[in-house]
C-alpha cells in the first residue's frame, strides 16, 4: 500500500510514522512526503530517509481551489491508498475533501470535538479542563469534525503553560499517530454512521 503524508513544518508526526513503519515492516510504503512549504523543516528528515518529497506552495496559487487542483495532482501521482495529514495547516475545499473521502486522515492536538481549530492548548488552558489530548479522525469537509479513529488523554497540570502541556500531547501523538494508521493499512477501519469501529486484528 501507498501512504503520501502532508507536512507544513517540522515534521514530527511524519517522523513517527515513518520509524513506525520501518521498524514494524508494514505492509505500506511512505510514497511521499508534500509541503504547502518549501521550508519545512520535515522535508529534511524524510529526503535523508530517501523517501521521495515534493513542494506544492499555497503562496505560488490565486485562491484555494487552484491550490488544491495541484496539491491533487501531485498526490494522485503517488496512486495513495491513504492521505495522512500530519501538521498540515492549510484549510482544504470540499471538493478536495471528496476525492480523498474515507481515505484521509488527520491528527488534532485536542479531546474533540473540544477545541476545534488553532492554539488547542491555549483554549485548553483558558477553559481550565482538567484532562486534554489529541484526537486522529478521518477528514470531512467541516474543519476538525470528521469520525473520530482514536483519541488519547493527557492530564492538564497546574502551573502549566502552552508550551508544557503542547510538550505531554506530543509525546501522545507520536503514539497514536502511527497506531492509526497502521488499523487504516491493515483495513481495521470501517465507518459507519459517521463513527469508526475498529477490528484490531
Ligand atoms: C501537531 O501538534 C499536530 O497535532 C498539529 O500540528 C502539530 C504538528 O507537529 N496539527 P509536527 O509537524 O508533526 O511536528
Amino acid at each position: 500500500k501507498s501512504i503520501v503524508i502532508l507536512i507544513s513544518g517540522r515534521g514530527s508526526n511524519m517522523e513517527a510514522i515513518v520509524r513506525a513503519a520501518q521498524t514494524e515492516q508494514w505492509p505500506a510504503r511512505i510514497t511521499a512526503v508534500i509541503s504547502n512549504r518549501a521550508d519545512a523543516a520535515g522535508l529534511t528528515f524524510a529526503a535523508a530517509q530517501g523517501i521521495p518529497t515534493a513542494v506544492v506552495a499555497n503562496k505560488d496559487y490565486p485562491d484555494r481551489e487552484r491550490f488544491d487542483a495541484a496539491l491533487r495532482t501531485v498526490i494522485d501521482g503517488f496512486s495513495p491508498d491513504l492521505i495522512v495529514l500530519a501538521g498540515f495547516m492549510r484549510i482544504l475545499t470540499a471538493p478536495f475533501v471528496q476525492h480523498y473521502a474515507g481515505r484521509m486522515l488527520n491528527i488534532h492536538p485536542s479531546l474533540l470535538p473540544s477545541f476545534p481549530g488553532i492554539a488547542t492548548h491555549r483554549q485548553a488552558l483558558a477553559a481550565g479542563v482538567k484532562v486534554h489530548g489529541v484526537t486522529v479522525h478521518f477528514v470531512t469537509a467541516t474543519l476538525d469534525n470528521g469520525p473520530i479513529v482514536a483519541q488519547a488523554v493527557v492530564p492538564v497540570h497546574q502551573g502549566d503553560t502552552e508550551q508544557t502541556l503542547e510538550a505531554r500531547v506530543l509525546i501522545e501523538e507520536h503514539q497514536l499517530y502511527p497506531r492509526a494508521v497502521r488499523w487504516f493499512i491493515e483495513d481495521s477501519l470501517t465507518i459507519e454512521d459517521g463513527r469508526v469501529l475498529v477490528s484490531e486484528q
